[in-house]
């Protein structure tokens, strides 16, 4: 009798030991891999997203590797889009106040591939070519994180986008080989396994690759956050040479309320940031032309207007994306400029309004900063108009909530 119950008991607790090694561990390993997902519910923009990214981040281990992207088997360059910004990421939002805005980012999303891609990569090299240094750099400290941002957009694109990159790697003479082709331009990097090209050659072959920048910052021993370098073709008003080297206090000086606001939660979010987090955010202005490297407006004299029709100006979305790299903790900050023209967005419910509201009852330093002195006085009159032909047609019946143009949108 004795020996049954003992022999059950040796049993139960072999059953439970191995249940204790192999158990699910609560949250972590139930959210896995996978992101948190990213909630769109208009409204919530005033809330400290910085918490929430946080509470997020913090229920992954360290070491928790981002899954590889689905792939796109179907990808046809021809009629690529990427996602539509002005609904994603909250970058239009009412009120309009400075908050990080930033959400979870699914890794499927971290480069996007558009049908300008090729447009993107020319203006891109003719850039890099004139501008050198002013736009392609890095500090000795950051070298290594450009070789590990070009060996991980390297393993990511092929992934993502099978039918536009190959990755070669070969074995030959007792020697391994690791690189990229590029189907669409014909250009093939390779380099022996272990000696990757790092610094600035690593970004060159990166923007030989995506539409993105990337600039890329550190944490030094004062514990805060430095802009060490990156590859920034298009940045529209400032340039990487002014900033590299700089904390992000100073890197941010010009932006209204940066400082008071935001500086704190920036730089926490950034240093506990984890490779298995990334998050996205966007930022948006309105333009004159399509220089991304150094638009007309930004070269205005004080009081300059420019010259072309509301219709004509772009609305130019700054699409960011963040992640941290696990080798070198290099925090690399993606940015692809997207544009459409704002007689594009006339029939879009409630996005003349929108706009219009913005302009007109956000914090007016916000606004100044955005260049709106250059275009306001023909374009507020121009969203008027717009409103007025929106309400004629049905499309709008002048009484909706603008938080909520999201829902109009789809
Ligand atoms: C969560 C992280 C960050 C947030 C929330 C943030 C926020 C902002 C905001 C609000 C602006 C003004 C443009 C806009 O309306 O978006 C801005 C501009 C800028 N940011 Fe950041 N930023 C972040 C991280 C970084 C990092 C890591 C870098 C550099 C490595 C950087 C470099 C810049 C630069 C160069 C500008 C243009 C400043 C100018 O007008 O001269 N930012 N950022």
């Amino acid at each position: 009798m004795y020996l049954i119950l003992f022999q059950a008991l040796g049993v139960a607790s072999v059953i439970a030991v191995v249940y204790f090694i192999l158990r699910p561990r609560g949250k972590s390993a139930e959210s896995g891999s996978n992101p948190p997902s990213i909630d769109y519910k208009p409204n919530d923009d005033s809330s400290p997203a910085s918490k929430s990214i946080w509470h997020a981040n913090k229920e992954k281990a360290e070491d928790d590797a981002l899954p590889d992207p689905k792939p796109l088997l179907e990808f046809d360059l021809k009629t690529a889009k990427t996602r539509d910004y002005i609904y994603v990421n909250k970058t239009l939002r009412y009120p309009y106040y400075q908050t990080m805005a930033h959400q979870p980012m699914e890794i499927e999303n971290w480069i996007e591939i558009s049908s300008d891609y090729e447009w993107y990569l020319s203006e891109k090299k003719k850039v890099i070519e004139s501008e050198g240094k002013k736009v392609l750099d890095s500090l000795p400290e950051n070298d290594f994180a450009c070789q590990e941002l070009m060996e991980t957009v390297v393993d990511w694109l092929p992934k993502r986008y099978p039918t536009l990159f190959d990755r070669l790697l070969r074995f030959e003479e007792e020697r391994s080989y690791d690189g990229i082709f590029n189907k669409i331009t014909g250009e093939r990097f390779e380099w022996l396994d272990g000696s990757a090209p790092s610094g600035c050659e690593a970004l060159t072959i990166i923007s030989r690759l995506t539409e993105c920048d990337f600039l890329m910052a550190k944490e030094r021993d004062d514990g805060h956050v430095y802009f060490t370098g990156g590859l920034v073709a298009f940045p529209g008003f400032y340039l990487l040479s002014e900033k590299i080297d700089k904390p992000m206090s100073v890197v941010h000086a010009p932006v209204p309320q940066f400082n008071e606001k935001l500086l704190m939660s920036v730089e926490r979010t950034l240093k506990r940031m984890l490779p298995s987090a990334p998050f996205e955010r966007s930022s948006w202005e309105i333009v004159d032309d399509l220089n991304f490297y150094w638009h007309n407006i930004a070269l205005l004299p004080q009081g300059g207007k420019v010259g072309v029709d509301p219709g004509e100006l772009y609305l130019r979305i700054d699409r960011q994306t963040f992640r941290k790299l696990p080798k070198s903790r290099g925090i690399i900050f993606g940015v692809h400029p997207l544009v459409r023209k704002l007689s594009s967005l006339r029939q879009s419910p409630l996005l003349p309004a929108l706009l219009h509201k913005i302009h007109t009852e956000s914090s007016r330093d916000l606004i100044v900063y955005k260049a709106a002195e250059a275009y306001e006085d023909a374009l507020l009159p121009w969203l008027e108009q717009c409103i007025k032909d929106q309400i004629q047609s049905g499309l709008i019946d002048g009484t909706e909530k603008l938080a909520d143009f999201r829902e109009y949108g789809k």
